[in-house]
């Protein structure tokens, strides 16, 4: 495995556990991640995402009935033997390309579904004493610059924790971390409080948190320590709220778009605006919804 070079972040964790309720009843018996927008399964975009960030090591924790994740980032030979037998090597480089060589992907699972926390925990040995990253699939992050390439390049600057943020509508501060802070420029802010889905009365902010983190690895002690938070579980949010009490944590207001595909909207919207971006399709699509009478 070649390292890659100029990453200062080399390891991103996966949190792919996750029962996907709010898909059902495509997520019944098959992983949220691997529902297609366009034409790659959402767990494509989000590891495409940190590789074009530097990371090279890509940490997933899976749970029972997640298997077509660790067979889709495999080898599937049988395939590949029978599309060089028929001569088509465009389609053999769009499979062989869903795991470059320099990428290894390890697996571990959470066995119960005790929340976000507890599933970066789960990660802890196999990232050790290193900053990392936590990329949440159903988030589908668009941008001219990768997302979390560009939390990267703020991480390279600042040296300390970087959360993605957007701001949100404020009927929708349940569904989010919300952060408050101080302004340090444009873009960034200097965190000094995060709240796990606070209701909108008493949020301390319209800045939700999106899944893409950059944490130090102090994170790990922090949510080892939290009682159980919102909903029961164990909840990322509450680390780095401890985190932030000794290190400073920024929240980045990235460019680009989210898509929540974790919902059935967000993952039509992506659909739809991913199919009408795609080279080959593009033209054709637009045509085809331009004709619709709505
Ligand atoms: C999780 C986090 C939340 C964050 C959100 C982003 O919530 O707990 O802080 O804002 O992801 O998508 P979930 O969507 O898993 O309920």
């Amino acid at each position: 495995m070649t390292p890659s070079p100029k990453s200062p972040i080399t390891k991103a964790i996966f949190p792919v556990a996750g029962l996907g309720t709010r898909f059902l009843p495509a997520t019944k018996a098959q992983p949220k991640e691997m529902l297609p927008v366009v034409d790659k399964p959402l767990i494509q975009y989000a590891v495409e995402e940190a590789y074009a960030a530097g990371v090279r090591e890509m940490i997933f924790v899976t749970g029972r009935h997640k298997r077509p994740i660790e067979d889709h980032f495999d080898m599937t030979f049988e395939l590949e033997v029978a599309l060089e037998q028929a001569g088509k090597q465009e389609l053999l480089d769009v499979v062989r390309s869903v795991k470059p060589d320099d990428m290894e992907c390890i697996y571990v699972r959470q066995a119960q579904a005790l929340g976000l926390g507890h599933a970066v925990l789960c990660g802890q040995r196999l990232v050790g004493n290193e900053p990392f990253a936590v990329l949440l699939a159903d988030d589908l992050m668009v941008g001219e610059t990768p997302i979390l390439k560009q939390m990267v390049e703020q991480f390279a600057d600042w040296r300390a924790s970087i959360l993605a943020v957007q701001e949100v509508p404020a009927e929708h501060t349940r569904r989010y971390g919300i952060v408050a802070g101080t302004q340090v420029n444009d873009q960034l802010m200097d965190v000094n409080r995060i709240v796990e889905k606070p209701a909108p009365e008493v949020a301390p902010s319209r800045l939700g948190v999106a899944g893409r983190y950059i944490l130090t690895p102090g994170v790990f002690h922090e949510i080892a320590n939290q009682p159980r938070g919102v909903g029961g579980e164990i909840q990322l949010t509450d680390g780095i709220a401890g985190l932030l009490r000794r290190e400073k944590v920024f929240a980045y207001r990235y460019d680009g778009k989210r898509y929540d595909c974790g919902s059935k909207e967000g993952f039509l919207q992506a659909n739809v605006e991913l199919a009408l971006a795609h080279p080959q399709l593009g033209p054709g699509f637009r045509e085809f919804l331009q004709g619709l009478s709505l």
